[in-house]
C-alpha cells in the first residue's frame, strides 16, 4: 500500500522492467531501484539478476533529482537502491542522509577499499579512466601526463568540457591530492591558457574537435571511445574516434585518474535483503563483466576480464588514491575552477 501511494504520481516513469520467469515465487519478492544510469545498460543486468534470484525489479529512470526525491519521500520512500555515476553523486547521496551502510561481506570482499565509502555509504561498481584523446596525425608522443597539459608547448591545442563538470572536478581533485592546492591552481591557469576554445559540450564533442582540427588533445572518459566506435545511430562518431589515440596519463608514476559508477543502499529500504542481493550480484564476476561490457567500462573487482574492445586500448595503471579522498577534495577543486575563470576559455 505504501508503495502504491508513494508512487501514484510517478506511475508514468515507473517501469516494472521484466516479466517474471516461470519459476518465480511470490516469496522472492522485489527490489525497487532508482537509477541515474540508462535503461540500455541497467535492463540486461536486472534481467540476469531476476533469472538468477527470482527477485522482481522495479525501476525509475531519471537524469536528475533522484537523491532529492528520496529525501523528500523520507521514511515512506520505496527506494531500495540508487544506481548512479560519478563520485560527486555518490558522495552527495552519502552526505544528504539517504544512505545506510553496506556491510555485506561478499560486497566488501569484491570491491577494493579505494572504491567504496569508508562508512559503507556507497560502493563503486565500475571504473572509468579520464584519459587524453590525442590526434593520430598531429601528436607523435605515445605517453603523456596530466601535468604537461599546462606546458606552453600545447598552447591553443587542448579541448575540454566545462571545468565544473563532475568528471573534471574529480580529476582536478586528484591533482590537488598529488600536488597541493597552490600547484593545482597554477596548473589550471596553464591548461586554461592552452585551451583551443571555451570549454563547452560533452566529452565526445571534444574528440570531434580533434577530428575537425580545432585541437590536438581532448580530455575524456574511456568509455566514450567504445560508445563512439559502436554508435550506429551516429556513424560519424566512428570517424571522430578513429582520428585519435587513447593515451593513459601518468603510466610511469601514480597512474591514470579513475572515477566510478556505483550503488547506494537507501536508508529506509523496504526490501533491504533483496537490495543487498542486487548489489552482491552487480559486484559478482558475472555482474561485473556484464556491467563493464555494456558501457565499455572497467570492472572494480580484481581479476574480472575486460571486454575485448576495452582491452584493445591497452592496459593502464589506475591512480591508487581512494575515491574517499577525491570526494573530500571536490569542493576545493570546484572553487579553483571558478577562481581561475577556467570556463571563460583561453582569451580571458
Ligand atoms: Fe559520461
Amino acid at each position: 500500500m505504501r508503495w502504491t501511494l508513494a508512487c501514484a504520481a510517478a506511475l508514468a516513469t515507473f517501469i516494472p522492467t521484466f516479466a517474471l520467469p516461470a519459476d518465480y515465487t511470490a516469496d522472492s519478492g522485489e527490489v525497487n531501484i532508482y537509477s541515474y544510469r540508462q535503461p540500455y545498460l541497467i535492463e540486461p543486468l536486472l534481467k540476469a539478476f531476476t533469472e538468477e534470484t527470482g527477485i522482481k525489479t522495479n525501476v525509475i529512470f531519471a537524469s536528475k533529482g533522484l537523491i532529492e526525491r528520496i529525501q523528500a519521500e523520507g521514511r515512506n520512500s520505496p527506494a531500495d537502491v540508487l544506481l548512479t555515476t560519478d563520485i560527486g553523486n555518490l558522495s552527495q547521496a552519502a552526505t544528504s542522509g539517504i544512505a545506510q551502510p553496506i556491510t555485506d561481506e561478499a560486497i566488501i570482499a569484491a570491491v577494493p577499499a579505494a572504491y567504496r565509502a569508508k562508512d559503507g555509504a556507497w560502493v563503486g561498481l565500475t571504473r572509468r579512466g579520464r584519459v587524453i584523446y590525442a590526434s593520430k596525425d598531429r601528436v607523435e608522443q605515445d605517453t603523456i601526463t596530466y601535468e604537461e597539459l599546462a606546458d606552453p608547448k600545447w598552447r591553443g591545442k587542448i579541448c575540454i568540457r566545462s571545468g565544473q563538470h563532475p568528471y573534471n572536478v574529480a580529476l582536478i581533485a586528484a591533482l590537488i591530492a598529488a600536488h597541493g592546492e597552490d600547484w593545482t591552481e597554477e596548473w589550471l591557469r596553464g591548461v586554461k591558457a592552452n585551451l583551443a576554445r571555451k570549454p563547452a559540450g560533452n566529452d565526445r564533442l571534444q574528440v570531434k574537435g580533434v577530428y575537425a582540427g580545432e585541437c590536438d588533445l581532448a580530455i575524456g572518459n574511456t568509455y566514450y571511445m567504445g560508445k563512439m566506435l559502436t554508435d550506429e545511430k551516429h556513424p560519424e562518431q566512428k570517424d571522430w574516434a578513429n582520428a585519435v589515440n587513447v593515451l593513459f596519463p601518468n603510466t610511469d608514476d601514480r597512474g591514470t585518474h579513475v572515477n566510478l559508477s556505483g550503488a547506494v543502499l537507501a536508508k529506509n529500504a523496504p526490501n533491504k535483503e533483496n537490495a543487498i542481493k542486487l548489489v552482491e550480484f552487480l559486484a559478482s564476476d558475472k555482474g561485473q563483466e556484464m556491467y563493464a561490457d555494456v558501457n565499455h567500462e572497467y570492472p572494480v573487482k580484481d581479476g574480472v576480464r575486460w571486454s575485448e574492445l576495452v582491452e584493445s586500448w591497452g592496459t593502464f595503471k589506475s591512480d591508487p588514491i581512494s575515491l574517499n579522498d577525491i570526494a573530500a577534495l571536490r569542493k576545493t577543486a570546484s572553487e579553483l575552477v571558478d577562481k581561475v575563470g577556467f570556463d571563460e576559455g583561453p582569451s580571458s
